[in-house]
């Protein structure tokens, strides 16, 4: 047992060598003339501002100073929020092998954290490697007609609904929500969730509820410092409900395929046949629900907050939804949206993209550096140490004058291939970019493709006096821009 003196020794070294690691840590900023930012900096802030308002009035800030950087030190963390477009194309792209992660903390008891985001490099590597053959073209044509089957269930329900209502208006986030459920519950796992029939159902709560407990900012930036500590202390993000709920369920889909010799070619197979491959990376069934669950939230919140944001732009500016949808009528038959169709609706996609570019829903990308390295800035070379989280603004990024002129206005022409080849390149960064971007970004575009267009040509929408003024972000999300209120549209069957 320590006695007390040996205690008060103990506590007093720990206090000095924080304190003489933050001071050598702030010398190493002020050599470079970085600016400091306060430690209680973002938390003032975030009381009022979502992360990236902040990020924003930060990052052009840096622009009239002409600063590269800024950086949050405290002993324990380094977050280094990042301007300079040269050195932001490197982290991502050229000096990939410095920054491959994200940073996020994982304890193996939580099985919810074990999953393609989270990981560290040389877990991802390999499962990158074997996944990403889900999301090739051929891929995403053979997985079309689901789509397709879910889509017509969303246009009958949301007539249904509208000859019940009075005033013909709707609230269409939840409505986008529920087809995004059940689209990727049925494409990526074979499972009937029936969302668009039942919005209460379990499976949605559970999943919203899930969703917040993921995103952690400033936790995962102390966990992923002391891993053993919180390892030991088994401290876990989810709660008992979520991890059984995940657990059961892939569990369940698991033994009945098995049982029945099901093969649906989708991503639950793909993570099975990791399972059973045994002469290369093995992945476990903890690791399977892990990655069933990230799926889940990436097919999830994503694409639904992006339908129904293209939704309320297009009915504040009607000449534009007519545009579009004069588009899909001219190549459609019967109001019915085929995968050949998609290739031929180029104005409905330079909508889409407008709207991933207004609202990214990750309004800033996180990487770790894993080895201290030199970045080149419009001011010279940027030295960042091993361990700093660096936060790549998307949401400032395309906002910047410079890229998008008049950013704040919603103008689908800016995705014409002419005015694309102007921008320089890496300023679209929705789906992040380099070799640990969304794996998924292809098949997000095609249903938001197919979805739009079918509501397009099936419903018309306009503004009504319960639609907000602009769209206001959830303060409590702070990795992903969720909707902080309904989107309540007036629609009308064509
Ligand atoms: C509109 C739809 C979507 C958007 C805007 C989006 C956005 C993003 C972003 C910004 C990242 C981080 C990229 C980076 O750090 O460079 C990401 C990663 C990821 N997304 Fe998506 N996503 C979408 C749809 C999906 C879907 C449908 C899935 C799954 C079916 C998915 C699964 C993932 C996964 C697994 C990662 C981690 C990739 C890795 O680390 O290798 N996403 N996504």
């Amino acid at each position: 047992m320590l006695d007390f003196i040996s205690l008060a020794l103990l506590l007093l070294t720990s206090l000095l060598l924080i304190f003489f690691n933050y001071r050598r840590k702030i010398a190493f900023w002020k050599r470079q003339n970085v600016d400091l930012l306060g430690v209680w900096y973002m938390l003032g802030k975030s009381r009022r501002q979502h992360l990236f308002e902040i990020l924003d009035e930060l990052y052009r800030q840096m622009k009239v100073e002409g600063k590269p950087c800024k950086v949050i030190e405290t002993s324990l963390t380094t977050s280094v929020i990042l301007q300079d477009h040269t050195a932001i194309t490197e982290v991502l792209t050229s000096k990939f092998e410095k920054f491959p992660e994200r940073g996020f903390y994982v304890n193996n008891q939580d099985p919810l954290m074990a999953n393609l985001v989270r990981y560290k490099y040389d877990l991802w590597k390999p499962l990158r490697r074997k996944l990403a053959p889900a999301f090739t073209p051929a891929k995403l044509k053979y997985m079309f007609p689901t789509m397709t089957q879910v889509g017509e269930r969303f246009v009958k329900i949301v007539t249904d609904e509208l000859e019940r209502s009075a005033d013909g208006i709707l609230e269409m986030h939840d409505w986008c929500k529920r087809f995004s459920m059940d689209v990727i519950g049925t494409i990526a796992f074979g499972i009937e969730v029936n969302c668009l029939e039942d919005g209460q159902n379990q499976f949605k709560t559970r999943m919203e509820k899930a969703l917040v407990e993921h995103f952690r900012p400033l936790t995962d930036q102390i966990c992923v410092k002391y891993p053993r500590l919180m390892n030991l202390l088994n401290f876990k993000y989810h709660s008992r409900q979520s991890i059984e709920f995940f657990g059961r369920l892939v569990q369940d889909t698991v033994e009945y395929r098995e049982k029945y010799k099901v093969r649906r070619n989708d991503f639950l197979d793909l993570l099975l046949e990791c399972r059973d491959n045994e002469d290369e990376f093995q992945l476990t069934m903890d690791m399977i629900v892990g990655h069933v669950f990230i799926f889940f939230i990436g097919g999830y919140e994503s694409s639904s907050t992006a339908l129904c944001q293209a939704l309320y732009e297009l009915a504040k500016k009607p000449e534009l939804q007519e545009k579009a949808r004069m588009e899909v009528q001219q190549v459609v038959t019967s109001q019915k949206v085929s995968y050949e169709n998609l290739k031929s609706l180029k104005y409905v996609k330079q909508v889409i993209m407008e709207t991933l570019r207004k609202y990214p829903i990750v309004p800033a990308m996180l990487r770790l550096c894993r080895e201290s390295c030199s970045l080149n800035t419009k001011s010279g070379p940027l030295e960042i140490p091993e361990g700093a989280t660096l936060m790549l603004p998307i949401y400032s990024i395309h906002n910047d004058e410079d890229f998008y002129p008049n950013p704040k206005e919603f103008l689908p022409e800016r995705f014409e291939e002419s005015s694309e080849k102007q921008r320089p390149t890496h300023t679209f960064l929705t789906f992040g970019d380099g070799p640990r971007n969304c794996i998924a970004f292809g098949f997000g575009v095609m249903e938001l493709l197919y979805a739009l267009s079918t509501l397009l040509v099936n419903f018309r929408f306009t503004l009504s006096e319960k639609s907000p003024k602009v769209i206001e972000f959830d303060r409590n999300t702070k990795y992903i821009a969720s909707l902080s209120s309904g989107i309540y549209l007036k629609v009308e069957k064509i």
